[in-house]
């Protein structure tokens, strides 16, 4: 509907300056260039509805896997590499039926990662309604589990039922709480969302959730909305994992979308020590069921040691295995590169694109947009 409107809109642009340029001219000519009006409407009908087509086509298509692998700073640079499947958004609903959340289960266990995180908004409706599409996450493997965290719309229609819900399938929600990972020697944090102030539920409250973590041991934060990374970045969090934006939905649509989520849209940033990751989302909205130029995606992130950080040498589980060198190796230079051969866009350049801060919660450090790596 989108496209349909602004073509359409344009044709009227179009057809108002011809009429008006023809008005003074013989009537041959006005109803020459009135047939031609009428293909170009046609013509633009037709583009509108290919678009609107192939965008949902890609909004329900079962999303591929991107494949990143980030430097974790301050894990242990004798730890073991940590394999984290990230969904978010699957916005379980009449589009996101049980059938496609069967498959994306299939295609992540596939991944067979250590860890499954889900960075919220897994609903679009009440546990009754809906929660049967969700039933196959229980079926989600990994080596330490899965965790999750809300997202606004799980404050809209049931957040008491539908927490019990997801605990029961087996996922931990992180409600501004941590957990160790003791192998890999990180810690997994998760805060609540926003949006739980409108239904009186406990908001995002990232010192209590950070509160059992070892000062010693990097985080993984999950935190729904990427517009508070300010805030973990104020605590030194290492990552932080977040979802909402759908990566914008449609390409022109992205500086919008930044401008409600204090410029962070997709993919990966960096605000001082903390690396800010922003899926495009798992599943789609049935709000705007669109994707253009912005495809959903599980993404398999590869969290490496820090060559610059201590060894597990002091801490009480040492670990037996050896970090895969050649990966680590290959992961710093990578971010190293980016960093010598791009001109760094800084927060106050006007240039900076979709970098830029309009909302209460923004932040005072410096970000860097770190193009995704495929
Ligand atoms: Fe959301």
């Amino acid at each position: 509907m989108f496209f349909f409107a602004i073509l359409l809109g344009i044709a009227e642009i179009v057809s108002t300056i011809w009429r008006l340029s023809v008005k003074s001219k013989g009537k041959k000519e006005y109803d020459i260039r009135r047939t031609w009006m009428k293909h170009i409407h046609e013509g633009l009908l037709l583009i509108s509805f290919c678009l609107i087509g192939y965008g949902i086509y890609q909004a329900v298509k079962i999303p591929e896997v991107t494949r990143i692998n980030l430097v974790l700073k301050g894990m242990a640079s004798d730890a073991v590499p940590l394999k984290i499947a990230v969904l978010a958004d699957l916005h379980a609903d009449m589009i996101s039926d049980r059938g496609r959340i069967e498959a994306i289960v299939e295609k992540t266990n596939a991944l067979e990662p250590d860890l499954v995180v889900i960075a919220g908004d897994f609903v679009d409706g009440r546990p009754e309604e809906f929660g049967r599409n969700l039933e196959a996450l229980q079926f989600l493997n990994a080596k330490y589990g899965v965790y999750g965290v809300p997202g606004n719309h799980e404050y809209y229609s049931g957040y008491g039922p539908w927490m019990k819900f997801l605990e029961g399938l087996g996922i931990r929600m992180l409600l501004n709480d941590s957990v160790v990972l003791e192998e890999n020697h990180v810690v997994v944090a998760g805060v609540t969302d926003p949006a739980a102030r409108r239904k009186h539920e406990a908001e995002p409250d990232f010192d209590l959730a950070l509160e059992k973590a070892p000062d010693n041991l990097p985080v993984i934060l999950l935190c729904h909305q990427p517009k508070l990374a300010g805030e973990a970045a104020g605590r030194k969090v290492a990552l932080q994992i977040s979802g909402h934006t759908h990566g914008g939905m449609v390409w022109g649509l992205k500086k919008l979308v930044a401008r409600f989520n204090n410029g962070f849209v997709s993919g990966l940033y960096q605000l001082d020590d903390t690396t800010l990751l922003v899926s495009n989302g798992t599943g789609i909205w049935s709000g705007f069921p669109i994707r253009i130029g912005c495809p959903s995606e599980i993404i398999l992130l590869t969290c490496l040691p820090d060559p610059e950080a201590a060894g597990t040498f002091s801490l009480e589980n040492p670990l037996k295995e050896k970090p895969d060198a050649e990966a680590s190796s290959s992961a710093s230079s990578y971010i190293l590169e980016t960093y010598e051969e791009e001109e760094i866009p800084h927060l106050s350049t006007p240039d900076s694109g979709a970098i830029f801060n309009t909302e209460e919660e923004t932040s005072s450090h410096p970000v860097t947009k770190v193009p995704m790596k495929e």
